[in-house]
Parts: structure tokens; sequence; C-alpha cells
């Protein structure tokens, strides 16, 4: 499954963001930026720093796992300047590989623990923007015709009356769907994850390529629940759709949705720029302006009061360090490849 916005190519998002911009703003030059959150966020990040700087901001919108795939193609001929979004994990291998750069922005002091650990992580070649926590969407008027009871735990999914009811994306493109196999190795223990992983495939009628398409689908009646973030559903919800969230009861894992500036960055004064910016409570505020909600990783920014709130929440002591090197991450998709993903139903 694409998103609608996949289908943009990026002239027309280039044109989209063209506002014009106060005269009082001279001119800076353009800026690559590949955003992995929702569109309508990187719109409004895009049009909100081009009215203030000035700088002509071009978007590419690709899934986590996608981005850090093109960022590690183009290593040797670098296109984009900033990498805005997606799971954590994927920049911290990115920062790993060398394919980001170092910069600590003076703004890493006002974020919270977490923000600032991804950070200090990372060698400050990226940083938290927001938090998320991982759990499920479903559509209680599907469910109810269907005659089946709402999971509550990660035990549930894999249950047969699910057969086909289910969709989580592909891991390999999508940080949330790599957040969802990196948390059930860290509740049930790697053998008992695959176990389980390969009767959740059972489950499963679509990996769809980007980590909201299985929410969206579960808002439109096509699937009755998803694996998904909780801010996910929140917005499917707010739109209108008859979707519920989840917390698995077991507990469940999170992502410190980063930040980063590409190695060989072109515009690497504009890309410094960028980040001071959007680590700052006023750009943080963008995200619930479109309709996300995510926890900011400013401690100033305000936290949406729609905002899932971590308190209620099981959360796991999410291993970044682990799950974020390239070789584990690397060596957990090619595991879920051949034992999960190849398998016949
Ligand atoms: C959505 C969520 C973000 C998350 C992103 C990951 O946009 O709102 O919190 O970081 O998905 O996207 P992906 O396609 O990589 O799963």
């Amino acid at each position: 499954m694409t998103r609608a916005w996949r289908l943009l190519t990026p002239v027309v998002l280039l044109a989209a963001v063209s506002l014009p911009a106060p005269a009082a703003v001279l001119a800076q030059g353009s800026l690559n930026v590949y955003c992995s959150v929702q569109a309508e966020w990187c719109q409004a990040v895009a049009n909100e720093f081009q009215r203030q700087t000035g700088t002509r901001v071009a978007l590419t919108l690709k899934g986590s796992g996608e981005t850090l795939a093109q960022v590690t193609a183009e290593a040797a001929n670098p296109k984009g300047d900033v990498w805005f979004g997606g799971t954590g994990d994927p920049h911290l291998a990115a920062a790993e590989q060398n394919l980001t750069v170092a910069y600590k922005s003076p703004n890493i002091e006002k974020l919270h623990e977490w923000a600032r650990r991804q950070a200090e992580q990372s060698g400050f070649k990226t940083v938290g923007i927001y938090a998320g926590a991982l759990g499920f969407g479903y559509n209680p008027e599907l469910l109810q015709k269907k005659k089946l009871a709402a999971p509550t735990c990660w035990k549930d999914l894999v249950k047969s009356d699910f057969r086909d009811e289910i969709q989580v994306a592909n891991p390999n493109s999508s940080g949330t769907a790599y957040t969802a196999v990196a948390t059930i190795v860290q509740i049930f223990g790697e053998e008992e994850a695959f176990r389980y992983l390969r009767q959740l495939h059972r489950n499963v009628n679509q990996y769809t390529r980007s980590g909201v398409g299985p929410i969206k689908a579960v808002a439109r009646g096509e699937t009755s629940v998803s694996i998904s973030f909780m801010h996910d559903v929140v917005t499917e919800a707010l739109a209108g759709f008859p979707v519920k969230a989840q917390a698995p009861c077991e507990g469940t894992g999170y992502e410190v949705g980063s930040l980063s500036i590409i190695k060989g960055a072109r515009n690497l004064e504009g890309a410094k720029r960028f980040v001071d910016w959007a680590l700052t409570p006023q750009a943080q505020k963008l995200g619930a302006d479109s309709k996300q909600f995510q926890v900011p990783s400013n401690r100033e920014a305000q936290l949406p009061p729609q905002a899932p709130r971590f308190a209620d929440i099981k959360l796991i002591n999410y291993d970044f360090a682990k799950y974020g090197a390239s070789a584990e991450r690397k060596r957990l998709l090619e595991r879920w490849e051949r034992e999960v993903n190849s398998q016949p139903k």
C-alpha cells in the first residue's frame, strides 16, 4: 500500500511549498529535506521554515527504512541535506555508518532526557524530535460485525479468530514495523518472538510499505486490526473514523522520532539552521497543528492534550543502542524475511 503523498512528484511538492517569503527575508538558498512523518506535518515544516528564513525547501517523503536505504544508496553523491522524522533506529544506524554528521545544536539542552540520550548515543549525529508508543488500532464496528473481541494483548493477535484480520507494515521499509519486530523480540525473547511472528503471519492480510498504511485501512473498514503507533490511531479517530487505540497488556516499545543532517549536505549551514529551528517549541507545535500527536522533545513544547499519555502505557525499556545498531537491524530483517515473510500462510 502506498501513501497517497508518495504519488506526488518532488516537482509538485516544491511548487506547493514555494510560498512568497516576507520581503525582509533574504533568499537563503535551498534545502533538500527527506521527511518520514505524515505529509501534512512535512508540508507544514517546509512552509514555515521557508517563510521564516527564505530558504526554499524541497521535500522527499518516504518511510524510515526507505529513507535509510536512499541515504545509503546516495552516500557517494548525497542529494539530501536533512532527514526529518521517522523512527530513531534507522537514524542511529545511519549515524553508525557515518551517513550523517555530528552537530551539537545549542537547543539540545532544552530537550527531554530521552531526546538528548538519542543525540549523545550517536555522537550528536542525530537527535530526538518526538516520541510515540506502539500499540494496536482497531475498528470496533467491524469487530462487532465479525463478533470478535477487541485485542488487548500481543498474544491476542495470534489467535485463529484474527485470521486475515490484521495489517502491519513491512519492517524493511517501515520504521513502525521494525519497532514492532524489535519490541516483540524484547518482550518474548528472540526464539519465542520468531515463533510468534510466524503465527502472526497467518493473520496478516497485507504487509504495507508505510507505517501508517494499516491504521488508514482500519479507518476505511478494510481490515479490523492494525499494529500502529498509538498517536496515528488518534489522528484517524479525530478525523471521524471508527477507530480505537489499545496499549498491549504485556508492555510495548516506543520510538524516538529523530532528525539528522546528511553527510555531504550541499547546504550544511542551512541544515544546521533547520535543526536549531526544528528543536524549538514553536516549530514542534507544527506537529499538533497538523493533527500529529507525538510527544514533542522540547521540554517547553506543549504536550498536545490528544497525545496518548505515556504514564498510562506499560512501556518496555527499549534498547535503542542494540536495535539501532546496523548489524542487528540487518540480522533481524534478514531473519524476518527468511522465517516469516517468505513462508506460506
Ligand atoms: C508515522 C508516525 C511517526 C513515525 C512514522 C514512521 O508518520 O506518525 O511517528 O515515525 O510513521 O513511518 P514508517 O513508514 O517508517 O513506519
